[in-house]
């Protein structure tokens, strides 16, 4: 039995632009998936889930997770559990060379599924290092966050950037461009995450800004503006001292440049009367800057103030569910037992 956990994460910067190669900067945070590998001696895979906010489920199956049975549990469960899964068991097996490899594999989460702070990427990243360590065939971070970002590529249909897995693999601030990763050493940074209890479709929302992207020279500029947004926040970041609390100045600048990137991702159509009533009340609330995280639609925002008061402010606007503090997780996927 081999247990290993990876975070979640926010975007301090970038979602959607890195679609089209413009840098952005996710950041993991202390909100994981742990995944539990377990080698069988057949080729079976059976999958347990269990989510913080929803009843769990098993499910055994030898051949395509297409063949499930009828299920009683959310969809997107279902989705998170076996589409994600299969594909880390692949990439899991691909790597091991050993195509027969079964495995019992439990997912435990206290990731909001499909709300824009990476549940999937967790998930994949958590089982590929647990299945292939289960196999005697432990990954390097890199080939491993490799292998995530290809499972979920697979998954969703080509609909994927580099950014979820890699940072959920490293840890910490990362900023992808195209297939340029990197981790960035950033300072402490106090985010605050609203959740309205939804999730957006990244599929759909992903393909509204492509086509507004084509049809309008301005929502082009307007994705190329996020990039130059990404890229002053970056040398903000650069500038400051890693590892420390940051400083309220940079906290406001950084803030300030949070706001103009929702601003954007507004005008590109992906927030939604929850996620702009949420950015507001932390604003009203005194956080430096709000914006959405992730693919929009529903589902998280994040916003950052060292106070708790954009933190009581959410817990008591109308929309959001769940409002919480976000300590940035230094480290990313991490063996819980060997
Ligand atoms: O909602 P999430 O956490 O899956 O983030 C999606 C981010 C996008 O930039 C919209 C798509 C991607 O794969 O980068």
């Amino acid at each position: 039995m081999t247990v290993v956990s990876a975070p979640g994460k926010v975007y301090l910067f970038g979602e959607h632009a890195v679609v089209y190669g413009e840098p952005a900067v996710p950041c993991a945070i202390e909100k994981r998936a742990t995944v539990t590998a377990t080698p069988r001696a057949d080729d079976h895979i059976r999958v347990e889930a269990r989510d913080l906010s929803l009843d769990g489920f098993a499910v055994e199956y030898a051949g395509s997770p297409e063949d499930r049975p009828d299920i009683d549990v959310s969809e997107s469960l279902i989705e998170a559990a076996m589409g994600y899964v299969d594909a880390a068991v692949r990439q899991a097996r691909d790597a091991a060379d050993e195509p027969n490899a079964g495995f019992d594999i439990t997912v435990e989460s206290d990731i909001p599924l499909g709300a824009g702070l990476g549940s999937s990427a967790a998930v994949v990243v958590a089982g590929i290092d647990a299945a292939t360590r289960a196999l005697g065939e432990p990954l390097d971070r890199r080939e491993l966050a490799d292998r995530a970002y290809r499972a979920e590529y697979d998954v969703q249909d080509g609909q994927a950037s580099r950014a979820d897995t890699f940072c959920s693999t490293m840890g910490g601030a990362v900023r992808v461009a195209g297939d340029d990763c990197r981790t960035l050493a950033t300072p402490k940074l106090p985010f605050v995450v609203g959740f309205d209890g939804g999730a957006g479709d990244t599929g759909e929302l992903v393909a509204g800004v492509r086509s507004l992207r084509e049809r309008y020279d301005f929502a082009a500029d307007t994705v190329a503006a996020i990039g130059d947004i990404v890229a002053e926040g970056e040398s903000l970041l650069a500038a400051a001292d890693a590892d420390s609390e940051a400083s309220d100045a940079l906290v406001g600048e950084l803030g300030e440049l949070m706001n103009i990137n929702h601003g954007l991702l507004s005008a590109l159509g992906v927030s939604s009367r929850s996620l702009d009533t949420m950015v507001w009340a932390a604003r009203e609330a005194g956080a430096a800057g709000a914006k959405l995280t992730g693919a929009g639609g529903g589902g998280c925002i994040v916003a950052l103030d060292s106070t708790e008061e954009t933190k009581r402010s959410l817990q008591y606007t109308p929309g959001c569910e769940e409002a919480f503090r976000a300590r940035l997780a230094t480290e990313g996927v991490r063996v819980e037992e060997p």
